[in-house]
């Protein structure tokens, strides 16, 4: 019987690469062709919303041409069966870990498919475009917007977060550069407060050294591997 009880994994744009998703860093990245500041910040909302609204309405679009993989249905698995407490926390905004059917999960850079009242704060799950002034069902203001965290907005869900990571004897990041914080941080949280850390990466990433170990390769294979070794240490 493993002693492992308390797990939390973070993903990235990593996990969702071989799905069809494109990642933001490096060749192709989604970084390549949009400047982060023209699309991903509060300025470029206030400056040009148009512009803004019309690139997550493309990226959610994309969403209904792509599936989960088979790093995302081990991630399912994995919480299914998982006896102890889990938390998969992700920085994607696809919904393909909750597709394969992932429930103990939390969407720490928002989520595509919805949409967040600038005004009274209300979410409403979205399909299909999200012109700039749609109203809020809720409160009326024409003040929806992409329930995406942008760059210099506070992570959602970080009280939980940390005190997930505070609790864990196991910490897994698949797929992620290490290049943004809060998220690049948590795996020194977790080994400062005792935990095991694994990276499945594939290939070095920033945080690469602040790991226990790193495994490189696709996730699609080293998932599903690590999460059968996990589940049967457990039997
Ligand atoms: P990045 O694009 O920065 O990094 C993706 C990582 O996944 C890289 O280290 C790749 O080597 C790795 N990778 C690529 N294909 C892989 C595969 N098949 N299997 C395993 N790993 C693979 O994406 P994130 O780290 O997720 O924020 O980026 C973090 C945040 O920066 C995003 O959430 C986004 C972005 O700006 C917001 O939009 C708010």
């Amino acid at each position: 019987m493993s002693t492992l009880h308390q797990l939390v994994v973070l993903t990235g744009a990593g996990i969702s690469a071989e799905s069809g998703i494109a990642t933001f860093r490096g060749p192709g990245g989604l970084w390549e062709g949009h400047r982060v500041e023209d699309v991903c910040t509060p300025e470029a909302l206030e400056r040009d919303p148009a512009l803004v609204h019309r690139f997550y309405d493309l990226r959610r679009a994309a969403l209904a041409t792509v599936a989960p993989n088979a790093a995302h249905r081990a991630l399912a698995r994995l919480d299914a069966a998982w006896p102890g407490e889990l938390l998969i926390v992700t920085q994607n905004v696809d919904d393909l870990h909750e597709r394969a059917g992932t429930r103990r999960l939390l969407h720490m850079h928002g989520a595509l498919r919805s949409a967040l009242c600038a005004a009274c704060g209300t979410r409403h799950q979205w399909e299909g475009a999200l012109p700039p002034g749609t109203g809020c069902a809720a409160c009326g203001a024409p003040a929806l917007r992409p329930d995406i965290v942008f760059f210099g907005e506070m992570p959602y869900g970080m009280e939980r977060i940390e005190a997930a990571v505070a609790r864990a004897d196991l910490f897994v990041s698949i797929g992620t550069s290490g290049a943004v914080y809060p998220a690049a941080g948590l795996v020194r949280a977790a080994s400062a407060a005792g935990a095991t850390t694994l990276e499945l990466n594939l290939e070095r990433s920033a945080g690469s050294d602040w790991f226990d170990t790193s495994r490189l390769g696709p996730a699609a294979s080293l998932v599903p591997e690590w999460v059968d070794s996990i589940l049967s240490a457990q039997k």
